[in-house]
């Protein structure tokens, strides 16, 4: 990951390869650090800004030769968009994208100054922090599968550092620098899990990764396998592995922030499908190498605990990932089959595509039940509806908690992923009634992430519990600021910051 540190002194002065300066939108002669760059390239920025050329819209990035005016050989004037649109995600953003162009034009070591701790008024922590999200995630990179690469440049930005002028906040920089550095590596834990093939990351490989992340964090964690769920019951978890070759596991990491109230907890549950075939109920071909991906919600949990066990916050706090594999073959479940979950309940397999609710309903039930979890939040890629619903830019958000759904969703605006509340009316259980068991496993097509969620809350009795579908929002089809194409991460940072969150309150 590139080094990113926070020095005091003045950029005008610094011998970088590059300086980076902002600009917002529709301002015409620049002030702070911008302004005494300008001074010092004798007005060149306020001529282009003059000539329309430099705008100041978010994400505009121009280049000025200095030819020996200022100790560094380029300054870059980045566009922060209007002021009163002005916040912390656009720092991420802005980062992102200034960052991939530093490496495109083969800059390795660049300074910038801390975007908006100025006059755009945010702390410099937060300030600093977004930067280094913004910048370690906008230059993440998942290449190691191309070999003998010649279509892009083999520079590495090495180094960022921030130029600060006033001494008092070099140290909210560094700490905002650090939590940034942490989070990123959250995050590039769960992106690598779900851009890594269905070949390579199956249950048991997922189980190693989250082994090694929680030795290397000091965290415990138990693996259970086959005959574990069998002792345990777990019949809807198990009726969808039977058709798999590949042995599946129930991941469960342990954080402990407040070991002397064991009942001070909250479990992270993130369904881990490492490849979604559909089952007999098999999907079509076109888009299907997709799935790959239907393990994020249970990678967004082993990222996020990487970042927990270090961040210390005063909650007791489970992971759990209920790694499986959903094949069709001779030993698969078959639509019309009827199951027993963990907690007793029978359930008709309508359709074998709707495995996610069924392997977090026994996840779920375990962590209840074996590890007395009073709150509960699941994550998973679980319905084509909420694309529909919300696109690839909003993650829907359900629960029977109004309290743990608002905690939720105040955690997501610190974050920035998007998230938006859907309904819980009473009047949508009934779509998952069975003539032949307790419940049935969809809800037919009118409101399908409504009736899938309400399936889930069949498994929730006695906790409190939010749900987030992030079928919309686990993949990027483009790289634009902090994200780039393929994995997004979503949504690690908002289940860090829900945490600390709950851990504070
Ligand atoms: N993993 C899929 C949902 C999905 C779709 C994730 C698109 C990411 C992108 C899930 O297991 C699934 O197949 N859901 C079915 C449920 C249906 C059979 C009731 C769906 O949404 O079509
Ligand atoms: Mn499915
Ligand atoms: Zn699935």
């Amino acid at each position: 990951m590139i080094k990113l540190t926070a020095v005091a002194g003045d950029i005008a002065t610094s011998d970088a390869d590059a300086i980076v300066v902002n600009l917002f939108d529709g301002v015409t002669s620049p002030s702070g650090a911008t302004g005494a760059v300008d001074r010092a390239l004798g007005g060149a920025i306020s001529a282009l800004i003059a000539d329309k050329e430099i705008t100041g819209k978010q994400n505009q990035i121009s280049m000025i030769h200095t030819l020996g005016k200022l100790p560094t050989k380029r300054v870059i004037v980045l566009g922060l968009g209007r002021s009163e649109k002005f916040n912390v995600n656009v720092v991420r953003d802005v980062s992102g994208a200034v960052a991939r162009y530093l490496r495109r034009i083969g800059v390795s070591r660049a300074a910038t100054i801390a975007h908006g701790a100025g006059i755009g008024g945010l702390d410099a922590s937060a300030s600093a922090q977004a930067i280094a999200e913004g910048t370690a995630l906008g230059l993440y990179t998942f290449n190691q599968y191309r070999t003998n690469r010649t279509d892009e440049p083999d520079n590495e930005l090495a180094m960022l550092e921030i130029v600060e002028q006033d001494q008092v906040r070099l140290s909210a920089l560094q700490d905002g620098l650090a939590k940034g550095v942490l989070l990123s590596e959250a995050v590039e834990i769960a992106r690598g899990l779900v851009n890594e093939p269905a070949n390579v990351v199956n249950p048991v490989r997922m189980a190693e990764v989250a082994t090694d992340v929680a030795k290397a964090a000091g965290l415990a964690i138990s693996v259970l396998g086959r005959e574990d769920m069998i002792q345990y019951q777990m019949g809807a978890m198990l009726a969808v592995t039977q058709g798999s070759a590949n042995e599946p596991r129930l991941i469960v990491m342990e954080y402990q922030g407040d070991p002397k109230h064991p009942e001070n907890n909250l479990a992270l549950v993130g369904k881990g499908i490492t490849f979604d075939s559909g089952g007999i109920s098999i999907k079509s071909a076109g888009g299907m190498w997709e799935m790959k991906g239907d393990m994020s919600g249970g990678a967004s949990v082993i990222g996020a605990m990487h970042a927990i066990a270090a961040l210390k916050p005063k909650l007791n706090v489970f992971g759990v990932v209920p790694a499986v594999e959903n094949m069709p073959s001779g030993t698969a479940q078959r639509p019309g089959d009827i199951i027993r979950a963990m907690n007793g309940k029978t359930i008709e397999v309508d359709n074998t595509d709707a495995e996610g609710r069924l392997v977090l309903a026994d996840a779920i039930c375990y962590i209840k039940q074996i590890k007395g979890a009073k709150r509960v939040v699941d994550i998973a890629t679980l319905t084509g509806a909420i694309v529909v619903a919300l696109g690839h830019i909003t993650t829907g958000v359900f629960g029977t908690s109004q309290a743990m759904v608002d905690a939720v969703l105040k955690a997501s605006e610190s974050s920035g992923e998007k998230m938006w509340q859907m309904p819980m009316f009473d009047e949508y259980k009934r779509q998952n009634r069975s003539d032949y068991a307790d419940v049935k496993n969809t809800g037919g097509r009118p409101a399908g992430s409504i009736s899938a969620a309400f399936f889930i809350s069949e498994f929730t009795e006695g906790v409190d519990w939010a749900h987030l579908d992030i079928a919309g929002t686990f993949m990027a089809e483009r790289t634009q600021g902090h994200q780039v194409k393929g994995a997004t991460g979503v949504p690690t940072r908002t289940l860090i910051a829900l945490v600390e969150q709950m851990a504070s309150a």
